[in-house]
């Protein structure tokens, strides 16, 4: 973390000075304040610049624009009292210090203005509610209300204000609080902890776009499970998500129980996120939904001991309703994760038996999303049992590498078959009907399982052999 002295080397550049001799002119107080003064403290990179005038946001930002001169654009929200200057890679939001609830999304127009200090007390955490002065007679000099220098250097999230004001202000900062705590690896104070608790109930006004946004940046953080760990113990997961909670504990009978898969999958999900150091978003909630069918297939018999039969496809046919639910994308990322949910299974079975051609069927299904499904598969091979885990991951190492040598070898990531259904058609004479995709399933299917997939002359005597065994004469000798 920097000091305070660090960082204001940093405020020496000139868009703040611009700003805070802007302010002077009009005579009014104003900050660099929010999330921007947390980043700087740690060395995190920020995106929108936040001023806090005690004055109007709106008449500053214009006058900062003009000042500015070419190439500074402002656009102001009259009502929300809110403006932006965009300046080359530079975007400012300026606002006027006010004494009810600051939120960049807020739909709800400005009450009244307020002091400075009103307006830190109504941000969410303390860690967020210190500002810097621009203003020349104080330039660089932090107000800090709340102890959110104690609280950063602590690592610790804490609400200004009694908690149970802070949340009903606006329930998503519950989700902000644990992101926070997960993108920052942060704890979160216990009574703040308690009131997010409390006062669960009120995050089914928000709107679930809203909360996806928290979603998706608790899942790119570097440990994923910590935030799905806090949204359950808190009480929330069972609110948005009840499927995720439903894996969670462990049943016995007769003694035998089966894995926690809440806990199984928090594992999953984090070695996930260390293997895919850029964030695939939709890998990660491959990771967490992955089992999510496990709860209602799972069986016991005495003599097979727990199973989830078919959970994987099970799973992959939950995830439209989950995605819709949670305002994720419906489109080819709803299907990416679908098929990785689909195929999770089928890597690790490989191991226990392992042919070429098995090998082959996956690497066409998986197509150009192989590399991923492996990491998750990978990611899987859980266990207490540390001889189990290195004996599964030697053998996966192996699948690994013949899959290797088998794609090198045929080129099967976008394989297709080397007849298509046009010449099928072309062969028989027939047009689209279902014959056509008969006999483009079995060239393929014979094709994976032989050892020359790409062979034309193979494809074509095994084109004429299905034919024939549907009745069909070639018209045309290709
Ligand atoms: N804020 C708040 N309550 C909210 C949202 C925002 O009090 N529900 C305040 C906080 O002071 C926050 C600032 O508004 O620092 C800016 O909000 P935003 O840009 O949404 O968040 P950041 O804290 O900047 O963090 P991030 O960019 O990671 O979302």
């Amino acid at each position: 973390m920097l000091t305070l002295k660090e960082i204001q080397k940093q405020l020496e550049s000139r868009i703040f000075h611009i700003v805070g001799e802007t302010a002077d002119d009009m005579g009014y107080e104003c900050y660099v304040v929010g999330g921007y003064v947390r980043d700087l403290f740690l060395e995190r990179h920020s995106k929108d610049k936040d001023f806090v005038t005690v004055g109007s946001g709106i008449e500053l930002a214009k006058a900062v624009a003009k000042r500015i001169g070419k190439g500074a654009h402002c656009s102001y929200f009259q009502n929300f009292g809110t403006a932006q200057v965009k300046y080359r890679a530079d975007e400012l939001e300026f606002v006027g210090a006010r004494k009810e609830s600051y939120r960049r999304d807020s739909r709800n127009p400005i009450v009244e203005n307020g002091t400075l200090d009103d307006d830190l007390s109504r941000r969410d955490f303390t860690i967020n509610a210190m500002a810097i002065s621009l203003n020349a007679a104080n330039y660089g000099e932090l107000v800090d209300r709340f102890g959110g220098l104690d609280d950063l250097a602590a690592g610790v999230i804490r609400t200004p204000l009694d908690p149970d004001i802070t949340f009903s202000d606006d329930p998503l900062r519950m989700f902000r609080a644990i992101r926070f705590a997960t993108q920052l690896n942060f704890e979160i104070a216990p009574n703040t902890f308690e009131a997010i608790r409390r006062n669960a109930e009120r995050i089914k006004i928000l709107t679930r776009e809203r909360i996806a946004t928290e979603l998706s940046k608790i899942m790119c953080s570097p440990m994923p499970s910590i935030g799905w760990k806090l949204l359950r113990d808190a009480g929330l997961l069972k609110i948005f998500l009840p499927e995720l909670e439903a894996m969670a504990g462990v049943e016995v009978v007769n003694g035998r129980g089966h894995k926690d898969n809440f806990y199984h999958t928090m594992e999953v999900l984090d070695k996930v996120a260390a293997a895919d150091t850029n964030c695939n978003e939709w890998l990660r909630w491959g990771a967490l939904l992955h089992d999510i069918a496990k709860p209602q297939t799972k069986r016991y018999d005495e003599k097979a001991g727990w199973t989830f039969h078919n959970h994987n496809f099970v799973g992959a046919k939950m995830l439209p309703r989950i995605f819709r639910n949670l305002k994720l994308p419906l489109d080819e990322r709803l299907k990416y994760v679908q098929k990785l949910v689909e195929l999770h299974m089928r890597p690790i079975a490989l191991v226990e038996e392992v042919t070429d051609s098995a090998i082959r069927r996956l690497i066409f299904e998986a197509g150009d999303d192989i590399d991923d499904l492996m990491i998750l598969c990978r990611a899987d091979i859980t266990s207490k049992n540390p001889e189990k885990v290195r004996r599964h991951l030697e053998n996966f190492e192996m699948v690994l590498e013949k899959m290797r040598i088998i794609n090198e070898k045929d080129n099967l990531r976008n394989w297709q078959p080397p007849i298509d259904g046009n010449e099928i058609m072309a062969i028989f004479g027939i047009g689209q009907c279902r014959a056509v995709g008969e006999i483009k399933n079995y060239e393929k299917d014979q094709l994976l399982e032989s050892e020359t997939p790409n062979d034309r002359e193979l494809a074509l005597k095994l084109v004429l052999e299905k034919g024939a065994s549907l009745g069909l004469t070639p018209t045309l000798r290709p």
